[in-house]
């Protein structure tokens, strides 16, 4: 083993769905930081993993009418082969119903009570089930439901007797440990976020529930299941072996963590309550947090719930996974949010890939090959040009190393295209067609001094994109291997003395070909004939909340829906939703309605609106929500 070890891990994703854009952008950070260290000569190891276990997920599971484990195992084979596709080089990929993490977790919760930092109490509050969160403890079940402070969505009641771990009494420690630990989060502004959230206060953090069934029984008392936070983030332990007596080594190896890749949106949970609780279980403190923004469509946030997810399945088919990854990591800034579009990334790899990258490696081959020359040797004195350019490459890598150091992946990806327009200025410069048949030395040196930065700028983007730069090598043949040295010591000293053995071979990157239409975002044609505006403000659509939801009597499909409409009052309306939704689901949601329709008697009892519906993947109808509360009789437009 190598004397430098790394540890990495990713979120666990939550198992409603296949993975989305955003799920893979983590993953994908966390490999370009996993093969980075690679080649910097570590012994690494990479977990990815799927959180399945909570509230969340038990209600998708009851809503597509599945048990939460059959469910959730539907799901799977989607993040595997999707990560596979995406040349994700994990080591395990841990799943939170596995019984080795659920014994680990439970060993986590049993140090918890041990240290004396937990105690039973009744938890009455607010509870999001998308963030799995709970939003503030007290007030009453009466008040209107309040928004979630994360994802602004809506919460419902939550009061059950359960076990608190007393965050509030690592408020100080917390905060002398991010004094004297300035770069636990990259990038440095998130820090500065998570300390005034803990200087205004730590309270203590429910971790247990009653009232959800789905996840691992609490020490001891099998009526409780673990808090699914707190049971998730034990999966960066239990991968490595935590709560396993015969993996014991191996976790003591592995553990602390060298970096932990999240979105900021779960920020809270790792710096905050996950140091803590690892602080009362005795155990090391992850280094490093890197924190990323968020993928936005349409300067929105690419999620589900807002339906403009894009699937990176056909984009990696389409566009070529590495030109994703690449675009991913060049686009998107870690410290800040960045925008996806297809234009963009078709003229990330039309221009940067195909144009700077892939043309100057033809160039190279092209030209040699046309004169002859297969075996590529380093002059014996490179001219002073030719020392500008090598130095220039030098300083790149340190640079580049610099960044990646911060996991400023972004600035380093610029740096090092300041190295390829480099190359690519001075071949262009030097003319080594016009050399070729004036100075057969100097056309040869002028090769070899582009193989060399070619040399260099593979070896530096190989994290970002293993498998196009590992043709790249190919055609430069010069394969690489890794070991337990570190290649940026390999660069320093390597005086650039290589021969390369130059190959022809297709286009390293294909410019994409423009087409109307797009596969990847597909658009359906619409089926109605057009209205004007005139005909469609004849329709009242108001935002309602459901107050009341209940059986009718001699129907299987329909549901009695008290709806409050704020200032326009409560309307009666019947919906046929009682196959997929159960009465208390719909309790307190906020949806959609057509209230200007004809009142029609449905089942014995009149409906005097409509709910607004639309059919998911599987053919079930769901409710239609807006992203955020609004207030009840608030119009459409
Ligand atoms: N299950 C928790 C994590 C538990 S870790 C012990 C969870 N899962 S998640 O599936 O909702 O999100 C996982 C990751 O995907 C987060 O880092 C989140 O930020 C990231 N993304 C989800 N949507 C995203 C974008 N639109 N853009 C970028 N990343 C986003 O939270």
């Amino acid at each position: 083993m190598s004397d430098k070890k790394f540890y990495i891990t990713t979120p666990l994703y939550y198992v409603t769905a296949a993975p989305h854009l955003g799920s893979l952008y983590s993953t994908v950070l966390a490999d370009v930081c996993a093969r980075w260290q690679r080649l910097r000569g570590a012994d690494v190891f990479l977990t990815t993993g799927t959180d399945e276990h909570g509230q969340k997920v038990a209600q998708a599971a009851q809503q597509a009418t599945h048990q939460p484990q059959a469910f959730v195992d539907q799901f799977i084979p989607a993040y595997t082969s999707t990560w596979q596709q995406y040349e994700i080089a994990y080591n395990a990929f841990v799943r939170t119903t596995s019984m080795p993490h659920k014994m680990g977790a439970q060993e986590f919760v049993r140090r918890l009570i041990a240290s004396g930092n937990t105690y039973r109490a009744t938890y009455q509050g607010w509870y999001c089930t998308p963030c799995e969160t709970f939003v503030g403890r007290g007030g009453s079940e009466q008040d209107a439901p309040i928004p979630c402070t994360s994802c602004n969505r809506m919460t419902s009641w939550v009061a059950e007797d359960t076990y608190f771990f007393k965050l509030s009494a690592y408020q100080e420690q917390l905060l002398s440990f991010y004094q004297n630990n300035p770069d636990f989060i990259a990038p440095k502004e998130r820090l500065n976020e998570v300390i005034s959230f803990v200087q205004e206060g730590l309270k203590d953090l429910s971790i247990s529930r009653t009232t959800v069934q789905w996840g691992v029984s609490f020490p001891d008392q099998p009526e409780q299941v673990i808090y699914v936070w707190v049971e998730a983030l034990c999966g960066y332990l239990t991968s490595v072996g935590f709560g396993q007596e015969e993996r014991r080594d191996e976790f003591n190896y592995w553990w602390p963590a060298d970096v932990q890749v999240m979105g900021k949106d779960i920020v809270k949970f790792h710096a905050i309550y996950w140091p803590a609780m690892l602080l009362a279980a005795g155990l090391p403190l992850p280094k490093r947090l890197l924190v990323h923004g968020w993928i936005k469509v349409d300067k929105q946030k690419m999620s589900k719930s807002l339906g403009n997810v894009v699937d990176p399945v056909p984009l990696g088919k389409q566009y070529g996974v590495d030109a994703v990854r690449y675009f991913l990591c060049r686009q998107l800034a870690t410290n800040q949010d960045g925008e996806f579009s297809i234009e963009a990334l078709e003229q990330h790899i039309a221009s940067d890939l195909a144009n700077d990258l892939g043309n100057l490696l033809n160039r190279v081959s092209v030209l040699a090959h046309m004169h002859n020359i297969f075996e590529i040797t380093a002059p014996h004195q490179w001219s002073e040009r030719s020392m500008r350019l090598r130095n220039e490459a030098w300083s790149v890598v340190q640079d580049a190393a610099m960044h990646m150091h911060d996991w400023a992946i972004h600035l380093a990806i610029a740096r090092i295209w300041h190295l390829v327009n480099q190359a690519n200025t001075y071949f262009h410069e030097l003319e080594p067609w016009k050399l070729a048949k004036s100075d057969k030395d100097h056309f040869v040196q002028v090769l070899s001094a582009t193989a060399h930065a070619l040399y260099t700028i593979s070896l530096l983007l190989w994290p970002i994109m293993p498998t196009k730069m590992a043709e790249l090598f190919e055609r430069l043949g010069t394969p690489i291997s890794f070991g337990s040295s570190d290649f940026v010591d390999q660069l320093k000293s390597d005086n650039w003395r290589h021969t390369f053995l130059i190959k022809q071979g297709p286009a390293l990157f294909e410019k994409p070909i423009k087409k109307e239409e797009q596969p990847v975002v597909q658009k359906e044609q619409s089926r109605m004939p057009t209205i004007s505006i005139d005909e469609f403000l004849k329709t009242e659509l108001l935002v309602g909340t459901i107050r009341e939801a209940s059986a009718v009597p001699h129907s299987d499909k329909l549901l009695k829906l008290i709806v409050d409409f704020g200032p326009y009052g409560t309307k009666q309306i019947l919906a046929g939703v009682a196959k997929q939704y159960s009465s208390d689901l719909l309790m307190n949601k906020q949806a959609l309605f057509v209230t200007n329709l004809q009142p029609r008697i449905m089942a014995g009892l009149e409906s005097q609106g409509m709910m607004l519906m639309a059919k998911d993947e599987q053919g079930i109808a769901r409710i239609m929500q807006s992203e955020n509360v609004v207030p009840n009789g608030t119009r459409l437009q």
